[in-house]
């Protein structure tokens, strides 16, 4: 194995010679300027994230800095697309700053959490960011309570379901808010479960709870009356299957149950059965390398329509064919595979589209599903746009214990003329270790694996 391995290098460096040689090209060996850490880690005032897109498909909005803190800031879609700078602060923190917020399906307003100087205890907050600069309102603030946000549906925009944990510390009671009034009720006291599904009208169906050998038990809510009157198990998942299965929703009907589930199969499949009876399973995607990712889904059909496998790169599978024009399109128009539809309007004609690149930012493309028309609208991280950036090569490496290591190997720029991932001599070499155990590291562009590149490392990413 290894002799071989040394053959297959040597025989690709005589190829690279010959090839420099017949292109009289000599082996750029110049390196790169070294990037202040302040470029590459320092936050820009033009750096964008958490782009959303309204349901409504008018606005976008996004996470940038205002004064040097991380708030949300919006603009009209139409006047993003005409490329005006008309995007506006609609927050105003000035300490930890805001990093995440969501749409509601209610005209203009968002919801938004913060905790207290990272306590964990989040709040939550709604924004009308239509019209005039407007003060957020509570939702959730009681002090040492952690909000989480559980449920919202286009079925019922005023309505939201939060999960409190308010009357005893280690459980979340369920209360439905209506956002429009603010008016909060209980809806499910929570004796001891961990968590919830809803189907697609907010109604509860699921609970689950982990028993002592770590195995997960699902529960099914029995109604009477519409109350729950009981609970009944549904589904066992062991240990061992416990992280690679979850449940990815309900169809439109709340009548069929879509799962990740590694019962039965190595990586977890995407399969669905009707809720009535989880016994009568159809597979509809087996990954082959790696776990897929959350599919995408029809924002009112909820049609599975694609699964990513991520491997060494990420690849996304058409299930529905009724997008597979759009995505050849999409592929079409850069040199990446790597595409996430990020964010859809309801009317499923607006999609926001992140191209990710591992010696560039990643791309941001508004696409008009009707036009089949695509629009580069900005990168994340301008100030990177100009540098000269590693490739990360993915390579498998056998362990002693003879199985295959996926991992990331990036080199200095000087060192990878060729882009082939074989240093021009060796390095010193930073090895990467991602926390864990269940993670793991994606190829793309990371400023930490940038950073040792640019100052003559090598990084191996296992
Ligand atoms: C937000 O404000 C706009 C303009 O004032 C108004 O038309 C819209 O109904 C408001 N949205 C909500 C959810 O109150
Ligand atoms: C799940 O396991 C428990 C025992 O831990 C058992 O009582 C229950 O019937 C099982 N549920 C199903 C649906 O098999
Ligand atoms: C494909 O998606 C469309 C749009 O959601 C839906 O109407 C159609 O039924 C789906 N086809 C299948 C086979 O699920």
């Amino acid at each position: 194995m290894l002799r071989q391995s040394i053959e297959r290098i040597v025989w690709i460096q005589l190829l690279l010679c010959t090839l420099s040689a017949l292109a009289k090209a000599p082996i750029p060996i110049e390196a790169p300027p070294i990037i202040p850490r302040s470029v590459l880690f320092g936050e820009d005032d033009d750096d964008k994230s958490n782009v959303r897109l309204s349901p409504d498909g008018t606005m976008l909005g996004y996470c940038a800095p205002h004064e040097g803190v991380m708030n949300i800031w919006i603009q009209p879609l139409d006047q993003v697309l005409d490329g005006r700078k008309t995007a506006k602060p609609v927050t105003f923190d000035k300490k930890r700053g805001i990093r995440s917020f969501s749409w509601t399906y209610l005209p203009g307003l968002i919801l938004f959490g913060q905790d207290n100087d990272g306590d964990e205890n989040l709040r939550l907050w709604k924004l009308n960011v239509t019209g005039v600069v407007n003060e957020p309102v509570v939702v959730s603030d009681t002090p040492g309570v952690q909000a989480r946000l559980r449920a919202v549906s286009p079925k019922h925009p005023e309505t939201i379901i939060l999960a409190l944990n308010d009357r005893d510390k280690r459980y979340h009671d369920l209360y439905t808010v209506d956002l429009l009034t603010g008016e909060k009720k209980l809806c499910f006291e929570n004796p001891d479960y961990r968590s919830f599904v809803f189907d697609n009208d907010m109604k509860l169906r699921l609970a689950t709870k982990e028993n002592e050998e770590g195995a997960v038990e699902f529960f099914k809510a029995i109604y009477a009356d519409g109350i729950i009157a009981s609970w009944e198990s549904y589904r066992n998942i062991t240990f061992e299957d416990k992280d690679t299965t979850r449940v990815v929703g309900f169809d439109k009907e709340s009548k069929n149950l879509y799962w990740i589930d590694a019962d039965g199969y190595d990586l977890g499949t995407l399969i669905v059965h009707p809720f009535e009876d989880p016994s009568k399973k159809t597979e509809i995607f087996t990954p082959q390398k790696a776990e897929i990712s959350t599919p995408f889904v029809h924002p009112v059909d909820y049609t599975v329509l694609a699964v990513t496998e991520n491997y060494k790169r990420s690849h996304t599978y058409i299930i529905n064919k009724t997008i597979e024009a759009d995505f050849s399109y999409l592929r079409s128009q850069e040199q990446v595979d790597d595409i996430f539809v990020h964010q859809v309007s309801e009317d499923f004609d607006k999609w926001i589209v992140l191209y990710n690149f591992d010696n560039a930012p990643a791309k941001y493309y508004f696409y008009d599903r009707k036009a089949q028309q695509a629009t580069f609208l900005f990168v994340n991280r301008p100030k990177l746009i100009d540098l000269k950036l590693s490739r990360m090569h993915a390579v498998e490496i056998v362990t002693r214990d003879e199985l295959t290591q996926l991992c990331y190997l990036s080199l200095p720029v000087e060192s990878d003329p060729f882009e082939v991932g074989l240093p021009q001599e060796p390095l010193p070499m930073v090895l990467s270790v991602h926390g864990g155990p269940w993670m793991r590291d994606y190829w793309g562009m990371l400023r930490g694996v940038q950073h040792f590149t640019n100052r003559g490392y090598a990084v191996l990413q296992v």
